[in-house]
């Protein structure tokens, strides 16, 4: 018995055929998005996308930032080899210490743990978008105030997810904080400092 199939068989779609058919009016492929770009090109492909570099659009720091990666190539590596963005550090690069937190929507993520890819759409905000050495925002500021940093290199990622904790927790005890910067390690030992500072900023008021 023979089957019908409904959709068509993406596997024998042709780059112009899929074009042509895709862009309805659309005369040229410049129009199109990338992700469009990398849908005309997976179909290609049967629905794989890469090996190769695809088009990715990310939106960080409130900034629309177009950049070409491999599916393989994580959020991280995204933003430090190819958007010159090297505040969130790349320590364990396994999802365990949190050098890499950026916030994603506003809540904190690890960037060695996602895909570039994946988190098109989503809002990024990575330290340089939380504050500057002339306009730092609470947390940093009370870091400073509060000596909480040693050799520097875990400070960009406990500030980014502590700056996300205390805009929601702005009644957090001592207790509360340890808890919720657990996701984040200090070689140092910096711990009594951060947290010193982590309290500081919440009675300040938030950050
Ligand atoms: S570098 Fe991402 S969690 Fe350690
Ligand atoms: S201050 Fe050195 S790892 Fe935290």
């Amino acid at each position: 018995m023979s089957e019908h199939h409904d959709t068509p068989d993406v596997t024998n779609v042709s780059r112009r055929g899929f074009l042509k058919g895709f862009g309805a009016g659309t005369a040229a492929t410049s129009l199109l998005s990338p992700l469009s770009l990398r849908e005309a090109a997976a179909a290609e492909r049967g629905g794989a996308i890469g090996p190769g570099e695809v088009p990715v659009v990310l939106m960080i720091n409130g900034l629309k930032r177009d950049v070409r990666v491999e599916p393989r190539v994580t959020l991280l590596d995204a933003l430090r080899n190819r958007l010159n963005l090297t505040g969130p550090k790349k320590v364990c690069d396994r999802g365990t210490c949190g050098a890499c937190t950026v916030l994603l929507d506003g809540q904190p993520a690890y960037s060695c743990s996602l895909l570039a890819i994946e988190v098109e759409g989503r809002a990024i905000t990575t330290i340089e978008g939380i504050g500057t050495p002339d306009q730092m925002n609470s947390v940093q500021r009370a870091f400073v105030a509060n000596d909480a940093q040693q050799c520097g290199f875990c400070t960009p990622g406990f500030v980014t997810a502590a700056t996300a904790y205390v805009r929601k927790n702005p009644q957090a005890t001592n207790d509360d904080i340890c808890k919720a910067l657990g996701g984040n390690l200090c070689r140092c030992g910096t711990y009594a400092g951060m947290l010193l500072a982590v309290a500081d900023a919440t009675t300040k008021g938030g950050a």
